[in-house]
């Protein structure tokens, strides 16, 4: 065969192999809170070269400098805040999203002596873990609902599970992430009508600035996992908690 035949082929073959790959991997819309670093910058690289489209929130955009870098829709957004919650639920207004990633997160700093645990302050992370994942779920449930793959998964923690509290510690975090469990498993009962899948998902104890870079693994490797996981997600899996490796966790 002559060899501009087999070139004009090869190139043929190239480009269209590429648009249907591009085409094909444009599977869906997800929305990742916290998006800025640590776990959710990770994710929202992986979905977004996976071929979704990615809306990732942060507090501060414009500081956002690596989520900037990715080829992502940024929105503002404090969980905490009733009225950033409904600007960001305005600004999506009509638009279907097929996975809400409730990752935005915090952990204090407690007293390590239970005598000088500020009661008071503990109060800071189940607004931030528990009641902004909630939050944010509420003002965007019309959106999942318009959404092909309805699914809302919470980034849990181990932590929050009461059978694994082996070692103690971290008062305020173990129990917001527990009530984030609650609220997951019974807007899986309550809303089982939507065929929305709520899902708690522990994302392994991952190097970043939430722990100080101490962690076993590293943020790409758990996006890697939570990818495989929430991509996958379907109405069966509602009510459930996994592992970011796709195992079954222990409420
Ligand atoms: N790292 C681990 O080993 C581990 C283990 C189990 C579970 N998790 C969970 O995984 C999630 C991500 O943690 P990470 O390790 O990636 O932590 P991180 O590096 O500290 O990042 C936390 C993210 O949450 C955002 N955030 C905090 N408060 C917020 C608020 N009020 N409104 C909106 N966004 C807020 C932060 O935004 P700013 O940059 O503006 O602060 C940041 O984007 C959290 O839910 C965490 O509890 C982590």
């Amino acid at each position: 065969m002559p060899r501009v035949v087999i070139t004009f082929l090869t190139v043929t073959v190239f480009f269209s192999l590429g648009f249907n790959s591009v085409l094909a991997e444009n599977t869906g819309t997800v929305l990742i809170t916290g998006a800025n670093r640590g776990i959710g910058l990770a994710i929202a690289e992986k979905f977004s070269e996976s071929g979704y489209l990615v809306i990732g929130t942060a507090r501060k955009p414009d500081a956002a400098k690596e989520l900037r870098q990715l080829p992502v829709r940024i929105l503002q957004l404090d969980v905490t805040n009733p009225a950033s919650v409904a600007l960001l639920a305005s600004s999506l207004d009509g638009e279907a999203i097929d996975i809400l990633i409730n990752n935005a997160g915090m952990l204090s700093v407690e007293a390590s002596e239970f005598a000088d645990v500020d009661i008071d302050a503990l109060v800071t992370e189940y607004r931030v873990n528990a009641l902004g994942a909630l939050r944010v779920t509420q003002a965007l449930l019309p959106n999942v609902l318009a959404g092909k793959q309805k699914v809302v998964a919470n980034i849990s923690s181990m932590m929050g599970s009461q059978e694994l509290n082996t070692f103690g510690c971290c008062l305020g975090y173990r129990a917001s992430k527990a009530a984030l469990n609650s609220f997951t498993k019974t807007l899986a009962v309550d809303l089982a009508e939507t065929d929305i899948a709520f899902v708690a998902i522990h994302p392994g104890y991952v190097k970043t600035d939430m722990n100080g870079g101490q962690g076993a693994i590293t943020s790409e490797q758990s996006a890697a996992g939570l990818f495989k996981v929430i991509s996958a997600l379907s109405k069966a899996d509602s009510g459930k908690f996994y592992n970011y490796d796709g195992a079954s966790m222990p409420w």
